[in-house]
């Protein structure tokens, strides 16, 4: 392996808020973006993740942010469902992230969902950020595709900026409430003790380039030394769902966020009662460009390094749990892992 073993990984992002706040809106337009900068491409959709490269992040971002100010490689952002039935997957999520963005629709305000997820975040201490989304439906705005807030605030009429100002105000205040110091974004000095309000819309991609920077940002000056990981040693995941796939029997969706995974390798995964040790059948990923919740035809994979969401096809899996440890262990004594993941669980 002619890798550097320590190299930077991705940043895991999750993607948190109530029901149609637009949290898959807003990962479609990051998408979208680089699909017409043409670099579809550089975008690879992981199981139950999208990884979006630095430089991706930077062209989408334009002149707010330098690629040369950061050597984190991009970030790996894993989507949510909103609805009240899925508390255990948003909790996995959002306990599995470095960072989070919270989608609140401007709106729509502060809904049940909304306060889930700041349990979530504040049980495990994840920094986050708040994207005030839909600002494009404040009566009378004024549309400018793609801009920067500054811009777009700029182009609005009076009345329109203080509607906005008002939605934003009574976030800022619910945020409150809730016992987090927040600001709008530009105000805030520091992003871990005061949570940071970003107005965009998933819709016209205003505020996008914002948020983005600020997701870099706080990512690189908080999160970079517990980014530093043995890229080539073993890897250690979190399973975020169990599901059968035609062909391949019971698989477990996994995002790995140490080491790495391969092919031919041994894991231990908790289990109902007891932990699973099973051997790798597959390693599968979503064909490119394919939708990952609707896809069903993959692409096997020899290996993939941290921060990536994966889907492992092995034996003897049915009684794999959401939410338990996965580690692989490779050249290791087989009960030391298995030790490992029991305490764990
Ligand atoms: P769940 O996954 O069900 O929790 O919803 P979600 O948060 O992923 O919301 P989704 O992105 O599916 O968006 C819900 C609806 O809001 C869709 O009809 C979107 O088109 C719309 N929407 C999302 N963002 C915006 C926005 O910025 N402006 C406007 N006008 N509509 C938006
Ligand atoms: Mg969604």
């Amino acid at each position: 392996d002619t890798r550097d073993p320590t190299s930077l990984r991705t940043p895991i992002v999750a993607v948190l808020g109530h029901v149609d706040h637009g949290k898959t809106s807003l990962l479609d337009k990051i998408r979208g973006s680089a699909v017409i900068e043409g670099e579809a491409g550089a975008i690879t959709q992981h199981i139950g993740a999208t990884a979006v490269p630095l430089d991706i992040i930077s062209t989408i971002a334009g002149d707010l942010v330098d690629p040369d100010d950061f050597d984190l490689p991009g970030l790996l952002f894993i989507d949510t469902p909103g609805h009240h039935s899925f508390t255990t997957l948003r909790s996995r999520g959002g306990a599995l992230a470095d960072i989070a963005i919270l989608v609140v629709d401007v709106n729509d305000g502060f809904q049940p969902q909304t306060l889930e997820a700041l349990e979530i975040l504040s049980r495990s201490q994840t920094p986050f950020i708040v994207a005030a989304n839909k600002i494009d439906t404040v009566p009378g705005w004024n549309v400018n595709e793609d801009s920067p807030i500054n811009d777009t605030y700029e182009a609005q009429s009076d009345r329109v900026r203080s509607r906005l100002d008002e939605k934003l105000y009574e976030i800022i205040g619910n945020l409150s409430d809730e016992g987090f110091s927040a600001d709008l974004y530009w105000r805030v000095q520091n992003f871990q003790r005061n949570v940071g309000v970003v107005p965009v819309s998933a819709m016209t991609g205003e505020g996008v380039p914002d948020l983005l920077t600020v997701m870099m940002g706080l990512s690189q000056r908080y999160m970079k030394e517990e980014m530093e990981i043995d890229v080539t040693g073993p890897g250690v995941g979190t399973v975020l769902e169990v599901k059968d796939e035609k062909g391949f029997g019971t698989t477990i969706d996994t995002v790995l966020y140490d080491g790495t995974i391969r092919a031919d390798d041994q894991i231990v995964i908790g289990g109902k009662n007891e932990p699973i040790v099973t051997d790798v059948r597959a390693l599968l990923q979503p064909r490119p460009l394919a939708e990952i919740r609707t896809e069903s035809r993959f692409e096997k994979v020899d290996e993939v390094s941290a921060a990536s969401g994966i889907k492992v096809a092995a034996p003897d899996l049915a009684d794999a749990m959401a939410g338990a440890p996965v580690r692989v262990v490779r050249n290791r004594p087989l009960e030391d892992v298995v030790g490992e993941v029991r305490a764990e669980l």
